[in-house]
């Protein structure tokens, strides 16, 4: 048996953290698309990585079930990483909400009846989180704790009907969400953190800036206080660190990584973005 990290959406920046936690581990790939899973499982066995693959979609508890149990064949589950998610160009409220808001919700909680001493997990959650303004301290608690079967239902949330919204409030509610784990997952001696990366060269983000507000987030990385996008390598120096014997005293925090878009967005050059998004 091996300490068994369990990866969930196998894209650029899920693989890009695989990579540096996953030696001498059986590594799980796991993703919607099967074919997604396949094609990151043969570039990490040619790079000396154990893997397995295996279909799963967030959005089904169930199907998270037969994720967990999956991995358990393999050992221990030391590392959690889900960097399984939907944009706001790629599907419609309802999907995103379903992905992004209750999927992370339920895998916390799954992951979090099972997570191994010692162990750690990561959830990668988005700046566009931090772009959502202050929410009611009822909404924050509700959105934290609300039993996962009821969060849809939530009247704010049944209230939303563009994308972006529901890509936002998905994404302050994985950060939320996370720190409510933090205390279930710490009585199993492991710890639980979100990244909340800003826009990352990947599949995802090249539908972002081919779709609809392409030209927006283009001119908005020109202005930025780092002036460029980010990598998934960038994203993954910083949860290796996390998810490392130095960051055991790290649990239920939130760290964006972003260039600094986003304290250009609320008191720098990016102040123009407030009206639209
Ligand atoms: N790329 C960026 O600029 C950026 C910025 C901030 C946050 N993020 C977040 O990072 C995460 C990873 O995105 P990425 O940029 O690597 O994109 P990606 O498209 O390369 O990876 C996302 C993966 O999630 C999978 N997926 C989608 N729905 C799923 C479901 N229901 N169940 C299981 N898997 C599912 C997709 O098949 C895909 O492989 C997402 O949560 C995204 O919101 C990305």
């Amino acid at each position: 048996m091996k300490d068994v990290v369990v990866l969930i959406g196998a894209g650029s920046i899920g693989q890009a953290i695989a990579r540096r936690v996953g030696a001498g581990k059986h590594v799980v790939l796991a993703d919607l698309r099967q074919e997604g899973a396949d094609v990151a499982a043969k570039i990490l066995d040619d790079a000396g990585f154990e893997t397995s693959t295996i279909a799963v979609d967030i959005s089904k508890r169930e199907s998270i079930l037969a994720l967990v149990e999956h991995a358990q064949q393999f050992g221990a589950i030391k590392n959690v990483i889900n960097a399984a998610g939907v944009s706001p160009s790629q599907a419609p409220v309802a999907a995103i909400l379903k992905v992004d808001l209750y999927g992370t919700a339920v895998l916390l909680e799954e992951f979090g009846k099972v997570i191994a001493d010692g162990g750690s997990g990561i959830i990668i959650s988005s700046q566009s989180g931090h772009r959502l303004g202050a929410l009611t301290e009822e909404q924050n608690f509700q959105l934290a704790t609300t039993h996962t079967e009821e969060l849809l239902n939530l009247d704010f949330i049944t209230a939303i009907t563009d994308t972006l919204k529901a890509y936002q409030y998905s994404k302050r509610c994985n950060v939320l969400r996370v720190m409510y784990e933090a205390t279930r997952w710490g009585k199993r001696g492991a710890t639980i953190n979100s990244i909340s990366p800003g826009i990352i060269i990947t599949p995802l983000a090249n539908d972002e800036l081919k779709g609809p507000r392409g030209a927006g987030y283009r001119n908005m990385l020109k202005a930025s206080p780092a002036g460029r996008a980010g990598t998934p390598d960038e994203v993954g120096d910083l949860a290796e660190f996390l998810m490392s014997s130095r960051g055991r005293f790290i649990s239920g925090a939130d760290f964006l990584i972003d260039g600094g878009t986003t304290a250009s967005y609320w008191f720098g050059d990016l102040q123009y973005l407030k009206k639209t998004h």
